[in-house]
């Protein structure tokens, strides 16, 4: 089944997920460059190189194509305040059709519910394409906020692993996490 998750206007409660524009690079370039949200992610480096939230943005497109990635600016109050992301796995290495799920926030909005909010509306997201058999993610474990995000969105944990870190630049223990369809689909006919 072909792969691709569309990167449309999703509105919840507080919060717009949206495609990035060229116009969110200002801010998206001081929010990660960050040491507190650098040292959580993966992919982020520290320091963060001048004009890399430009050229992150514009390779959108590219990302999606050549990774399946569907990558969504969070925006409160008409700002970008974050990003959330579903990049397809490698299905040699985790099984067919699934996604990781990945985001981070600024400091400036934290503790108030955003991110399980903008987490939960992009597994809704995902799993209204029929070719996504599941979901994964993990969090580093000096991380904990990020495991309660995902524990609320129902993820499972699975085991630990060491993870690379960009920021850190070295290996980290993550904690591993997955959300089959059929176990989301089982929690929205409970909450219902
Ligand atoms: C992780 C992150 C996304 C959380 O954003 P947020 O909007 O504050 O998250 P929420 O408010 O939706 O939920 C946070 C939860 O963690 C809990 N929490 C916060 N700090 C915690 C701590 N030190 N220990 C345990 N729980 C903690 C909060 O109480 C809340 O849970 P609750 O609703 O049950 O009370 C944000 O801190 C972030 O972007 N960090 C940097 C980048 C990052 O970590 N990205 C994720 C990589 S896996």
């Amino acid at each position: 089944m072909t792969w691709l998750i569309e990167r449309k206007r999703i509105e919840t409660e507080r919060l717009v997920l949206r495609p990035f524009e060229e116009a969110d690079a200002a801010v998206v370039q001081t929010d990660v460059a960050n040491w507190d949200i650098a040292r959580m992610t993966t992919r982020i480096p520290h320091p963060y190189p001048a004009g890399a939230a430009a050229e992150w943005i514009a390779s959108h497109g590219a990302a999606e194509k050549r990774h399946g990635e569907a990558i969504f600016c969070i925006a409160h109050e008409d700002q970008a305040v974050g990003a959330i992301s579903l990049r397809r796995n490698d299905p040699a290495a985790v099984g067919p059709d699934t996604a990781e799920i990945g985001y981070w926030l600024t400091p400036r909005v934290w503790g108030r519910g955003l991110a399980t909010e903008s987490a939960s509306a992009l597994v809704a997201h995902a799993f209204d394409h029929p070719q996504v058999s599941g979901l994964t993610s993990g969090y580093f474990s000096d991380n904990p906020a990020s495991g309660r995000v995902l524990a609320k969105c129902g993820f499972q944990p699975v085991d630990d692993e060491e993870t690379w870190s960009e920021a850190r630049q070295k290996f980290v223990t993550s904690k591993r996490l997955v959300l089959p369809r059929a176990a989301w689909q089982a929690e929205m006919g409970e909450a219902s």
